[in-house]
């Protein structure tokens, strides 16, 4: 068979080797069926315009719904991508006369650019659901511990009384922006380069608003050498995927963490652990490791994307060949990680009573002690926080007496003289009323979490909200796609 690209210009044929290391018709599968999709709506434009006639169009459009069902199997893989691959598979069925038409006005480098950004839409969609299911999770799991009390850590030290939900909350408001990042890039993604040809457009009397329309854009991209050449809808859907990977991540060191018998405020379900090949005790927070390492795959294709995409003069260069695999690479990983993420904290078993035991550990109360020094006994809060200091060298548990013999020392006063009683001070140790004081917004005392979570769980309806609608405007213009080829086809798209 003549190689439909090469006959004319070149004469000799590439040898394995070379069509090994200039192919892209592995990760080409990634866009097989938007190819089509591409391939439809520009026919039955061209066919609107004028450019093709009716017969053409109609015998095309079979054509292409035929290579559809057989599949990207049955495409030539010598190819050094799935657009020519595609193509020389319609002329062997329908001719060169006819088939041949299809590619008039469009260049490989608007059309792969197209199929990337519709493949493209489509995960990040998925990916707000994931997300938002992730969020849901870490929410109703929040609103199931909402008194549970915890160490709160910073240089993961204890530092603070805390609860597990107030815990969660952080999190789920992180996995909150990541999806706004993604809502933020699908913007962005879903605009239309068709029409722009190699890059300088066509003398073709193309309607680029039709095919936006058909393949179910926001907008057309307004320049074409722009629209062809450019890859930064990869960089910032990759650079929120990191996003989402560094926070996962974070989620997954503390879950490996806190599953060590040290800790033991965790236990993952059997499902989402490993065991060792020697020691049989082993129960292991694998599913946790692997999501932390992971996250340097996704990070890994950030890299290769900015780096390949680094000084490239305008317009199209192979180079950008090299972009989509790391693309699809991240959001394949990123996927399954907050699918994987989301099993293991709906499933985890969580030890309250571990928790609450050392959540007073390393006198995480010192805070409110000073606090309610200056509040009771009206001292500076830098004065206070000394006497505590000096407190915390003891045993953490301070009395009236133990108080009162620093005070002296640093102030010069008792503080039980300044209206501080052994009562107070119990009150303040008390981890318990530590958290029910902190009730200010984005504090942890149970009356503002149940408050953040139902705030939060209304947000996340709202998203639910713009992701449906994304998906069905898409769906309707496919849909209005698929009527116009079965209209000329006779055959459901
Ligand atoms: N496989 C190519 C890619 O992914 C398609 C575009 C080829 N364009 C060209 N001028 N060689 O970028």
């Amino acid at each position: 068979m003549s190689d439909i690209l090469r006959r004319g210009r070149l004469s000799s044929t590439p040898d394995e080797d070379m069509i090994n290391f200039t192919s892209s018709m592995s990760a080409d599968k990634w866009i097989f069926e938007a190819d089509i999709l591409v391939d439809m709506a520009h026919t039955v434009m061209l066919h609107e315009q004028g450019i093709i006639k009716e017969k053409d169009c109609s015998s095309i459009l079979k054509g292409l719904l035929k290579i559809k069902e057989e599949g990207i199997e049955e495409l030539d893989h010598s190819y050094e991508d799935i657009h020519i691959s595609l193509e020389s598979r319609l002329i062997d069925m329908v001719g060169e006369d006819t088939g041949g038409r299809m590619h008039s006005g469009r260049s490989r480098n608007d059309e792969v650019a197209t199929c990337i950004r519709i493949r493209l839409r489509d995960e990040l969609l998925s990916l707000m659901e994931e997300l938002s299911g992730l969020r849901k999770t870490l929410l109703e799991k929040a609103s199931e511990n909402t008194e549970t009390l915890m160490p709160g850590f910073t240089h993961l030290q204890h530092a603070q009384p805390t609860t597990f939900a107030h815990h969660l909350v952080a999190h789920s408001d992180a996995i909150g922006r990541d999806i706004e990042r993604i809502i933020g890039a699908f913007s962005r993604v879903n605009k239309c380069p068709l029409g722009s040809a190699a890059f300088a457009s066509t003398g073709f009397d193309l309607d680029r608003e039709r095919t936006r329309s058909l393949l179910g854009f926001d907008d057309v991209l307004g320049n074409s050498m722009d629209a062809v050449s450019t890859r930064d809808f990869l960089i910032e859907s990759a650079s929120a995927m990191s996003n989402i990977m560094v926070n996962l991540s974070k989620m997954a060191e503390e879950i490996i963490i806190w599953s060590s018998s040290e800790f033991s405020f965790v236990e993952l379900d059997d499902m989402y652990s490993s065991t060792s090949s020697i020691m049989p005790q082993k129960k292991n927070p694998d599913s946790a490791e692997l999501v932390r390492g992971k996250a340097g795959t996704v990070i890994g294709s950030l890299m290769a994307l900015l780096s390949l995409c680094k000084a490239l003069p305008l317009s199209y260069n192979r180079d950008l060949q090299e972009a989509t695999p790391n693309m699809w690479r991240a959001v394949e990983t990123t996927r399954s990680a907050v699918r994987i993420t989301k099993g293991m904290v709906a499933t985890m078993k969580v030890n309250t009573e571990s928790m609450a035991e050392k959540s007073v550990l390393g006198f995480t109360t010192a805070t409110e002690l000073a606090d309610t020094m200056v509040r009771v006994a009206g001292i500076p809060f830098r004065t206070a926080h000394q006497i505590v200091g000096v407190l915390a060298r003891g045993n953490g548990n301070p009395n009236m007496e133990e108080i009162d013999a620093v005070a002296k020392d640093v102030l010069g006063e008792c503080l039980s003289d300044r209206g501080l009683t052994a009562e107070i001070v119990k009150e303040a140790l008390d981890p318990v009323l530590n958290i029910s004081r902190r009730a200010i917004i984005g504090g942890p005392a149970p009356v503002e979490m149940k408050r953040a979570i139902e705030s939060r769980l209304k947000e996340l309806e709202n998203t639910k909200t713009s992701i449906t609608g994304l998906n069905s405007s898409i769906d309707n213009s496919l849909k209005a796609l698929f009527s116009v080829v079965e209209a000329y086809t006779g055959k459901e798209a």
